[in-house]
């Protein structure tokens, strides 16, 4: 007999719903909210709102696409944090009363640790090699740049993170001081395209061991605008591409230089990548080249499990499923939770 799952996910801005039979993912819907670009960020107040207004729909659809019924579900699993509060507290209680309405197991899923999961979701008729145990993963989001070394499903340690901000948020507040939409990632990404990723450089920082920073990088990146601004009003617009290159490359090399130095020294060739901005093609290209230059084996998610999606809950839900690893319907969410 097949193990059914329903998963939620409502960590920041997006509203999703998958279903999973067994490691097989059925369905997988999200809803995005367009809300926040009016605000250049995500506003929490709108989002909660917005998850209150997208989650039934959303959970429908699931159920729909999948062939599944509710009365044939095994278990609920949401993610239980890391996000904003008032959004994990929509899919945490929507998740505490459907498993009590269908009197089925309750799965609380670590955000984080779902996207590095994601790279073990089947899809049938799709022939897919999950990573090796163990295996190194590069987390990058909005949120978080770590380094993760994975030991198993449910034994993940951090060998390395941002001790400021992440590689996303570097992506999002460079885009907005040169006046770009949110979120600025893909934006960027799109620009870099058309310009010269040597046009300006950037100071790398210089951080003990396998951590990380950019906050030094966006100072630089603020400060190189202002100065040439001074002189010329038109220098963001006559140079967009450039700027957008040269910053692109360096967010890639800073986040590369660890993660090779890590790779080498646990003797580890088995090398994934997750989070929003494992969408990044440069980002994408530099692990095609280390596996060609360094003989790594490579694991990069498809997009739709590059943001946040009900698909990597459902996967790490159905794990926790095999080891009888359920949850209480008294437990709270965590804004804040590590790997
Ligand atoms: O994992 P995610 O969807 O959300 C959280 O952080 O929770 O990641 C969003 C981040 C944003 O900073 C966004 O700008 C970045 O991922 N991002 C990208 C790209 N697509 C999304 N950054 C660079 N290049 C992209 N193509």
């Amino acid at each position: 007999m097949s193990i059914n799952i329903l998963a939620i996910e409502s960590s920041c801005d997006d509203t999703s719903a998958a279903v999973i039979s067994d490691s097989f993912l059925l369905s997988n819907i999200i809803s995005s909210q367009k809300i926040h670009e009016a605000y250049g960020g995500v506003v929490p107040e709108l989002a909660s709102r917005a998850h209150q207004q997208n989650i039934i729909p959303v959970v429908h659809e699931a159920l729909k696409q999948a062939g599944i019924d509710k009365k044939e579900l095994n278990a609920v699993a949401f993610t239980r944090g890391p996000g904003l509060m008032g959004s994990l507290l929509v899919g945490t209680s929507f998740a505490k009363g459907f498993s009590r309405a269908l009197d089925i197991p309750l799965i609380d899923v670590n955000h984080l640790q779902a996207h590095i999961l994601a790279h073990f979701i089947q899809t049938k008729g799709e022939g897919h090699t999950p990573p090796e145990f163990p295996f190194l993963c590069l987390l990058v989001s909005g949120g978080n740049s770590q380094i993760i070394l994975v030991k198993s499903h449910k034994d993940m340690e951090v060998i390395g993170q941002t001790i400021d901000d992440a590689a996303g948020e570097a992506f999002d507040k460079c885009a907005k001081v040169m006046g770009l939409p949110y979120p600025g990632g893909p934006v960027i990404d799109r620009l870099a395209k058309e310009g010269n990723p040597k046009a300006f450089t950037f100071n790398k920082p210089h951080i003990p061991g396998y951590n990380y920073s950019f906050s030094g990088l966006k100072t630089s990146f603020l400060y190189l605008l202002r100065d040439h601004l001074k002189e010329n009003p038109g220098f963001i617009e006559e140079n967009k591409n450039d700027l957008c290159a040269s910053l692109q490359y360096t967010v890639i090399e800073i986040l590369m230089d660890k993660l090779r130095k890590a790779a080498k020294d646990l003797r580890i060739k088995e090398v994934a990548v997750a989070g929003g901005v494992s969408a990044n093609s440069a980002l994408r290209a530099a692990f095609e080249e280390h596996a060609k230059k360094y003989g790594w084996t490579i694991h990069i998610p498809k997009f739709a499990y590059t943001t946040d999606n009900a698909a990597m809950v459902a996967i790490s839900g159905y794990f926790k499923y095999l080891d009888n690893d359920f949850c209480d319907i008294s437990l709270p969410p965590f804004s804040r939770v590590e790997v």
